[in-house]
């Protein structure tokens, strides 16, 4: 086992997803360590979820800036600070500006509760039901200057039922996001994970685990 892969994890709010990349970091050999969580929120839930842990995290408000270029270099700081070798971004809801990005670049990624390309952006389940959409779903990727459009590392699907709301669906693709969000940062961890021409590859062997997970999310999900 090599040195686990240092995690900063940036939240906003409720922190599930946290809670579940936190999960995943404490089973025993997982090639990833968290450690820091940074919410730009100070009565973030996800803050209690770092402090339950055991894992260091700061409060690091938006407001408090003049620019946000301003803030971004204090986000940087903290992680840089701590050694972080990967940003996931988990429910953060600040735009991330160019400079960040670029220092950042390969190594951040975000998970976002559509099937990217579609419904980038805000009210993704509202927007699937009202286009009439059979299958919805979660993306964990890169992130790039452009919103919600950095190269795909997985996805997961699940159904959209008929008398389905968007509260419903909603909780049904967040049950595929802790799925998606962990084994996507155990890829990355190990090595698995490349982009190539603005493209990522996963190496064949992890093939079955990014099956099961697409398979299990269409079929189980309630
Ligand atoms: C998730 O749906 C995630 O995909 C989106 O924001 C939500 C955050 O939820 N980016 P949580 O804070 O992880 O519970």
């Amino acid at each position: 086992m090599g040195v686990p892969l240092k995690v900063g994890v940036l939240i906003s709010g409720r922190g599930s997803n946290l809670q579940a990349l936190i999960d995943a970091c404490e089973a025993p050999g997982f090639p990833a360590a968290i450690v820091l969580v940074i919410s730009n929120v100070a009565q973030a839930a996800g803050l209690t979820r770092a402090e339950k842990a055991g894992i260091p995290s700061a409060v690091i408000e938006h407001g408090r800036f003049a620019t946000r270029e301003a803030f971004d270099a204090s986000l940087d700081a903290a992680l840089r600070e701590k050694g972080v070798d990967l940003v996931c971004l988990a429910g953060f809801m600040r735009v991330l500006s160019e400079g960040f990005i670029a220092a950042w670049a390969g190594k951040i990624i975000n998970i976002h509760p559509s099937l990217l390309p579609s419904f980038r952006g805000l009210r993704t389940h509202e927007r699937a039901i009202e286009t009439g959409e059979r299958l919805h779903g979660c993306t964990v990727h890169f992130v790039t200057p452009e919103l919600d459009a950095g190269p795909i590392i997985l996805q997961a699907r699940v159904p959209v039922r008929p008398n389905d709301d968007a509260a419903i669906l909603a909780a049904r693709v967040l049950k595929a996001e802790h799925r998606c969000y962990p084994l996507a940062l155990r890829l990355i961890a190990e090595g698995r994970v490349h982009v190539e021409s603005g493209r990522v590859r996963i190496d064949d062997d992890a093939r079955p685990a990014i099956e099961a997970l697409d398979v299990d999310s269409i079929r189980d999900a309630q």
